[in-house]
């Protein structure tokens, strides 16, 4: 079955390409596109699989959403994500008359919203085609289909059990890219959307994830970053279960390869064996990506988080014990209904005793469908902006000073791109994923070089090559 649709998208990839072909000729011009991401870095992978199949179908990439296609590639954590989309839509929209060969594509998290599919069939007549996540793997036959068609194409699933693996993608970077080694989630936080949009959670076979990012290394990736919405329960619900930990001790063994990242990881399922694991690798960066949500174990219960304040700050010491060097990060949510100026507290508290290296801090926002929007106390606006202000107060003061902590020594930095102000310099990254700028030749991007951290500018470093 797996095998067969597979086929069948290489058929589509190649009937598009001929109906592409027949329109540059007659244009004469080539027919370009462009990708927009809105959410997290699994959304940003699915969109280099949606740029991989669009290059093979022929298209040219275009940064610019004047492009013959343009699709959007949406995100629905938060409200604010949606209210974006809408937003673009509307301008797109009179691209979309000064152009009459442009098609519009929307696909991600928010298509899984059956009100906002109502809502854009209503209001948004001039999309040509709308799918979901499930389905991603289809969009070679989608794209066909809307070719033919004269009217606007919808395919959601509400699931889907498979994984389709081998789908063409286009890297943004040579040197590191993304690999999904689950999809969906199975843990239910009482705000969250994502597994009611995503599905439940699905690991690939470990052999497809070392295969891949084999392929890869022999392309010139040096760096992994590995994803799922919850890492450490990778490989849970497989036939023949494996721990994320023992897939990390495989990954690390791939020769060539330097340098392992992963996100997120849920810390009730944070193992003591990868703890180790990471400790003894070289290879895992040093760098954990530790969601805490809130510091009040009141809170985090009604979000269904399934750890304590305690249990939580015992787990860092733990962590810590074991990889002093280790930079912690976060996300954190203020305004969770029923949270009071005592709970909020207790989140300022938390902070102030990991000392979190950055935190991504988010209002509360209601989604309907989820436990929490029904829930009673909904906190208002203007508390919920005091909090926030007076919570980044404190994750930016800290911040700065454990961001200082390296400067004067040397560290390893993976070199990404020739700075954007001022192109004497390069720009790149420490394993602990901090920032540094540095003079050099851009022939070093792509490579792990010695740099002298010479002085700590807030969140990022100024250095020298040694
Ligand atoms: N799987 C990851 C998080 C994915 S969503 C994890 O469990 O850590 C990324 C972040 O968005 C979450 O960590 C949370 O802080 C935030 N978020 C999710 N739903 C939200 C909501 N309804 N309102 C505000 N922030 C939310
Ligand atoms: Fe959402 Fe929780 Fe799953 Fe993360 S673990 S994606 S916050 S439900
Ligand atoms: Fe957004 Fe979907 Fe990621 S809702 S955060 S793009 S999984």
């Amino acid at each position: 079955m797996k095998e067969t649709e597979n086929f069948d998208q290489t058929i589509y990839i190649r009937k598009v390409r001929e109906k592409i072909q027949e329109a540059q000729q007659q244009l004469g011009r080539k027919l370009t596109f462009c990708v927009q991401t809105f959410g997290c870095q699994m959304n940003a992978r699915d969109s280099e699989k949606l740029t991989g199949i669009l290059m093979a179908m022929g298209y040219v990439p275009s940064v610019s959403e004047t492009a013959d296609f343009v699709i959007y590639n949406t995100c629905t954590v938060r409200e604010n994500a949606n209210r974006k989309v809408y937003g673009r839509l509307g301008k797109l929209k009179h691209l979309k008359e000064q152009n009459p060969h442009m098609r519009i594509a929307l696909c991600g998290c928010m298509m899984q919203e059956s009100h906002v599919v109502e809502k854009i069939k209503d209001s948004y007549r001039f999309v040509d085609l709308i799918f979901g996540t499930h389905n991603i793997y289809r969009f070679a036959q989608l794209v066909h289909q809307a070719m033919e068609s004269h009217s606007m194409v919808v395919e959601i699933w509400d699931k889907t059990h498979e994984i389709v693996e081998n789908l063409p993608a286009q890297r943004k970077y040579f040197f590191k890219s993304g690999v999904n080694i689950m999809f969906g989630c199975n843990n239910f936080c009482s705000y969250c959307i994502v597994p009611y949009v995503r599905g439940r959670e699905r690991s690939r076979q470990p052999q497809a994830i070392l295969d891949e990012i084999q392929k890869l290394v022999d392309d010139g990736v040096v760096e992994v970053m590995l994803l799922g919405q919850n890492v450490n329960s990778y490989g849970k619900t497989l036939e023949h279960p494996v721990s994320f930990s023992a897939l990390l001790s495989q990954i690390a063994e791939i020769p060539g390869l330097e340098r392992i990242r992963f996100m997120t990881s849920h810390p009730k399922d944070l193992s003591d064996q990868l703890i180790e694991t990471m400790a003894s690798s070289e290879k895992i960066c040093r760098h954990l990506h530790l969601p805490v949500q809130s510091g009040s174990s009141r809170i985090l219960e009604k979000m269904n988080r399934k750890y304590t304040k305690e249990s939580y700050l015992e787990l860092v010491s733990r962590i810590r014990q074991a990889m002093p060097d280790l930079a912690l990060t976060t996300d954190i949510i203020v305004g969770f209904p029923g949270e009071t100026e005592e709970d909020f507290q207790d989140t300022l508290d938390i902070v102030r005793k990991v000392r979190y290296s950055s935190a991504f801090t988010f209002q509360y926002s209601k989604r309907s469908g989820t436990p929490a929007a029904v829930m009673e106390d909904q906190v208002p606006e203007e508390v919920m902006q005091d909090r926030f202000d007076r919570l980044l107060d404190t994750v930016q003061a800290i911040a700065k000073e454990e961001c200082a902590s390296l400067e004067k020594t040397t560290g390893k930095v993976l070199v990404e791109q020739v700075n954007h102000q001022d192109s004497r310099l390069l720009t790149g990254r420490l394993g602990n994923n901090l920032l540094v700028h540095f003079p050099g030749d851009q022939s070093l991007i792509g490579k792990i070089t010695d740099v002298y951290l010479s002085e700590c500018k807030g969140f990022y470093y100024m250095g020298e090559m040694i």
